[in-house]
């Protein structure tokens, strides 16, 4: 759509916050409730890194990763009530969420030249969606859209934030040295992806902060609809 054609600009709700918070689901869910598209930033990154990895490219390297970033074409569907991933054609969403993407996913997106691409991508899913998007991340309100209409950060303390993982993955009957394991990867990504050099996680100027340790899923999706609705319910009012 020609940015002429629209009464105003896009509405954007960025949402970012660490590994865990549940920033994915309940993102997806604001988006479905508000008849908004809705960007997974991280499974983009997470693309990437299963690109590299199923290319063996070294991505330890950073040099070696800049130079082959340009090469997967990476498409994100945005539909909130099916949301997909593709590289080169392939649906990777499997994939993408398997443990040797998770383990090497932090140092591919410290690159520039990965941020640089995929923030191009991003940019792109928000012009093209119909009525505004809800992009979560770790810097969506921080580099990529800096002027969007609402800013949220999401948090919760790192001992919520493991409990809600292991519940998760002991449902789906993982035995408990894996679950620890994936407690000691969560720390090791936080660490990782605030304390680097290119966008890392902060709580953007302008984003209001919802600790969702002591709160339930829908408490969280409904203080989240809510927010947006104060700042940008007059835009998206059906
Ligand atoms: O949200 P997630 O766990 O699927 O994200 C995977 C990784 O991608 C995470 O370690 C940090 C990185 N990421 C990022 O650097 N910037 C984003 N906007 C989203 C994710």
């Amino acid at each position: 759509m020609d940015t002429a054609d629209r009464a105003h600009a896009p509405v954007v709700v960025a949402i970012d916050g660490p590994s865990g918070s549940g920033k994915s689901t309940v993102s997806r869910a604001v988006a479905a409730r508000l008849g908004l598209s809705f960007l997974d930033t991280g499974a983009m990154y997470r693309a990437m890194t299963w690109w590299m990895l199923a290319n063996e490219v070294d991505v330890t390297d950073p040099e070696a990763v800049a130079i082959a970033c340009g090469k997967p074409v990476i498409v994100s569907g945005t539909d909130a009530d099916g949301p997909t991933i593709t590289v080169d054609g392939q649906d990777v969403s499997g994939p993408i969420r398997g443990p040797e993407v998770t383990a090497q996913v932090s140092a591919v997106s410290a690159v520039p030249q990965v941020r640089a691409r995929l923030v191009e991508l991003q940019r792109g899913c928000a012009e093209l969606a119909p009525r505004g998007i809800v992009a979560e991340g770790r810097d969506m309100g921080s580099v990529v859209f800096p002027e969007a209409t609402a800013k949220i950060f999401l948090t919760a303390s790192g001992t919520a934030r493991s409990e809600r993982r292991a519940a998760e993955l002991r449902a789906k009957g993982v035995d408990e040295q894996t679950i620890a394991e994936m407690a000691a990867d969560l720390d090791r990504r936080d660490a990782a992806d605030s304390s680097r050099a290119t966008a890392p996680l902060v709580q953007a100027p302008g984003a209001v902060l919802v600790d969702t340790s002591e709160l339930t899923l829908q408490q969280v999706i409904d203080t989240v609809s809510d927010l947006v609705a104060q700042r940008a319910g007059h835009l998206i009012a059906a």
